[in-house]
This record gives structure tokens, sequence and C-alpha cells, in this order.
């Protein structure tokens, strides 16, 4: 029998997941809540509005695959499974994303590397920390902040300014209570993502995103600007270590600690230029965005199948994914402005243009208007513009080719030059 799906989201990252498992043998209706102006059947309820969530998939026979990270701190998972088949990390294992003070915990009590940090819940005693340190620091709200909670410091000014802002400006409100003081790395970053049931762990393809808004890695962080996969700089030995050395030794410690992680486990990796040494910066419990786009144009297996095997703890049994060899890169169009300030509600053009079988449009901020004619921006980050080649440099261009093509108004639209360049 098929099976009937409601993704709980409106991200690129829903729109790739949805389009993916639209194309399994297995898989019937696709339902999206909310949902954007490139999805279908889409419900008119919230994110964390569980008991609906609930209600609609036991109606209509769903499996609920969460997206973001929200619902799943909140709990969904934890309120929905005693009768509905939900795929995600339950709202205890998901703290490796929701409490950065508790990853730190974890990977320093299981010797997963990561930057040296202390935690804070008084300001002044943070304070006393950055006077009497030499190290180049980074400070972290403690609890979810979309992102914008983390602040890179080039010195002392900055870690002091760090401090009160997020303590005593509550810029995060409470998820600055407490907060994470770490040394600062350098290197490159790499998104490593794999999905597990607790038990096994399947690793995805690598990626690397961009969260800066500018070129050249200028400007404040968004929630990313653009992807590409796979990542250059991860050899077949370091994917071995990260996946031996992290991945696998994080879900066994989670599930040593009573604790077990399933769902979609990410690492953003700082990779060390001259000795290829890696450290966790953080996790997330769930795909990132823009990644998952990339990936998900790169993925030939049935992605059905493997979230079934994650709910019913049988990954062991499945095959390693398959790939395409040809690499992706996602390109996002963002409103002019973002992630500060932008407007929305401009007609997009273009989407109806041929852009041929390598190339998707995942959604974002969009929806359809009224009478279902036009589709309007809704949102800072717009569309994610999908590509795959043959090589990094005809899927860049392929990708930018079909950028070219959408627009909603040269004031209005903005995107990075430059996505795929360190690629090439
Ligand atoms: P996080 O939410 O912890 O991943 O931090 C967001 C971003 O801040 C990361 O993707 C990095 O670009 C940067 N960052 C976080 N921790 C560090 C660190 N210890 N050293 C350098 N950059 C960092
Ligand atoms: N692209 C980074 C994230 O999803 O957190």
């Amino acid at each position: 029998m098929k099976q009937n799906i409601l993704i709980v989201g409106s991200g690129g990252r829903e729109h790739a997941l949805g389009w993916k498992l639209s194309e399994s043998q297995s898989v019937s209706m696709i339902y999206y809540c909310p949902g954007n102006g490139g999805t279908i059947n889409n419900l008119s309820f919230s994110i964390t509005d569980f008991y609906d969530i609930k209600s609609f998939a036991k109606k209509n026979n769903c499996i609920v695959v969460v997206g973001p990270e929200e619902p799943l701190t909140k709990g969904i998972v934890n309120e929905l499974s005693d009768s509905i088949t939900v795929f995600g990390p339950t709202r205890e294992a998901a703290q490796l994303e929701s409490s950065k003070s508790f990853a730190k915990q974890f990977m320093k009590e299981n010797n997963i590397p990561t930057a040296d940090y202390n935690s804070f819940s008084d300001p002044e005693k943070a304070k006393d920390y950055v006077y009497n340190t030499h190290k180049s620091l980074v400070i972290k709200a403690d609890g979810l902040a979309a992102g914008k909670g983390v602040v890179v410091c080039d010195n002392k000014e900055d870690a002091l300014n760090a401090i009160d802002s997020i303590m005593i400006r509550k810029s995060f409100g409470n998820s600055g209570n407490v907060i994470v003081i770490e040394e600062r790395l350098f290197g490159e970053e790499v998104s490593f993502i794999g999905l597990s049931d607790g038990n096994t762990i399947i690793p995805m393809v690598t990626a690397q995103d961009y969260k800066r808004i500018y070129d050249s890695d200028k400007g404040p962080n968004t929630g990313g600007m653009g992807s590409f996969s796979p990542s250059r700089i991860v050899s077949t030995d370091l994917f071995n270590d990260i996946l031996n050395k992290i991945m696998k030794k994080t879900i066994t410690a989670m599930k040593k600690n009573s604790n077990p992680f399933r769902g979609f486990l990410y690492a953003g990796l700082m990779i060390e230029k001259d000795t290829q040494k890696i450290h966790v910066l953080e996790y997330n419990v769930r795909m990132g965005d823009p990644e998952c786009q990339s990936i998900m144009m790169r993925m030939n297996s049935d992605l059905f199948d493997y979230i079934k095997g994650s709910i019913s703890g049988t990954l062991d049994t499945l095959p390693p994914i398959r790939w395409s060899e040809n690499p992706a890169i996602c390109i996002v169009m963002a409103e002019k402005g973002y992630p500060l300030n932008y407007k929305t509600g401009n007609v997009i053009h273009g989407l109806n243009s041929s852009f041929g079988h390598n190339i998707k449009i995942f959604h974002a901020g969009t929806i359809r208007d009224n009478d279902n004619k036009k589709i309007l921006t809704s949102g800072g980050r717009v569309l994610g513009v999908t590509a795959i080649g043959r090589d990094f440099y005809k899927a860049r261009s392929n990708a930018y080719d079909a950028v070219k093509k959408i627009y909603w108004g040269k004031a209005n639209q903005y995107y990075r030059k430059d996505i795929g360049l360190k690629a090439i």
C-alpha cells in the first residue's frame, strides 16, 4: 500500500525533501504544513500546531516528516508518537541543537573533538573570563537563535559587546540566559549529515554552505545563501574519519545515555587547512538548508525507504544510498535587504521558463496569490535555484543561467555571485 506523507515546514529544505519523496513508488499524497508557493496540498496550520498536525495525520493516514528545528526541539515527536508515525528526533535528543552547553558537554564527555569552552550564567563572570584570556573567542547564546546567536570575535571589545547584547540586553530572549564562550577555530567549514535510526547511521554526501550575505563571505550571517555538494576538501580518508570518530560515536553515545537519536544528524565541522584536523562547531538535528537542496539533487536512491528505515530501526538492512557522481549547486535568491529589513509581496516572473531536467527551483519564501495565478515573495530567502552538472563548472553555469531567467525587480532581488567558486 502506498503511504501518505505530511511534511512539516515551509522552506527550501522541505520543498526539496518533498520533491525527492514524490519520486518514490511507495508514496501517495504529500501534504505540507504550511508549505510555500511552490508546494501543493498546503495545510493552513503552523509548524507548532501539534494538535492539528496530529488530527490531520491520523485522519489521512500520514507519516509525519519534520523539517525544521523548532517543532523538533519543542517536542513534536514526543507529542505525536503515541498514535502517529513521525520521522525525527525526540525533544530530549534534539538538545544536541537546542542547547549549546548540552552539546558541548556531550562532546567533551565522549571525546568528540570540539573547541575548548566554558559556559556562564553570570555576565560579570563571563566578562572576567574574557579579560583574563589571550585566546580568540566566539560567544554563543545557549539556546536557539535562528542561526544568529553566534558572534565570532576579532578582539576583546567584540566579546564584551556580545556578552552585553546576549545576556544583558537579551537580544535572543531566554536563549541568552546562558552563554558558551569558546575558542575560535580557523579553517574551512563542511556540513556532514547522516540519517540515523538510533543504532546505525547512513551518511549523506558532503556539502558546504555560504552563511554570510555578501560575496567573499562578507557581511552578517544568514540562514544560508547557497550550497554545493560534494565538499572538495573531504578526502575518502577524512570522510571515514568523520563518519567513525564523530557521527557513529555521537549515535553510540546518545544511545548509551538512553537518549537514542533518530532522524537527520548534521555536524557542522571546521577543517583546519594544513593539519586537516576536524572540530565540531555545532550539531543540528535536521537537514541543513540550503545543503539539503544540493544533496537531494544528487540522491539516486528512494529517500522514503531510508526515512522508513530510520523510523523502524532497520537502517542496517538497507544498502548504502546511491548518489550521482555529478556535483550540485544551490543558489539562494533573496529579497534585497535580507537578513535585516526587506519588502515582500513582489510578483516573481520567469518561474515557467524552460529550465531543463538538471535544474530544480525549490521555493522558500513564496506564496500563491488568491486566484492561484501568481507567485509572490513572502520571506527573506525566496528561492533555491539548484542545478546538477557533469562538473562544478557546468553545475555552476547551469544554476546561474537559471537564476537569470527569474526576476522580481532589480531593486528588490539579491543573490550572491560567488556560490560554488571555491569548488572550481
Ligand atoms: P554555530 O551555530 O555554533 O554553528 O555557529 C554558527 C557559525 O559561527 C558557524 O557556522 C561558524 O561559521 C561560526 N563559528 C561557530 N563556532 C566557531 C568557532 N569555535 N570558531 C570559529 N567560528 C565559529
Ligand atoms: N545551512 C546551515 C543550517 O541549516 O543550519
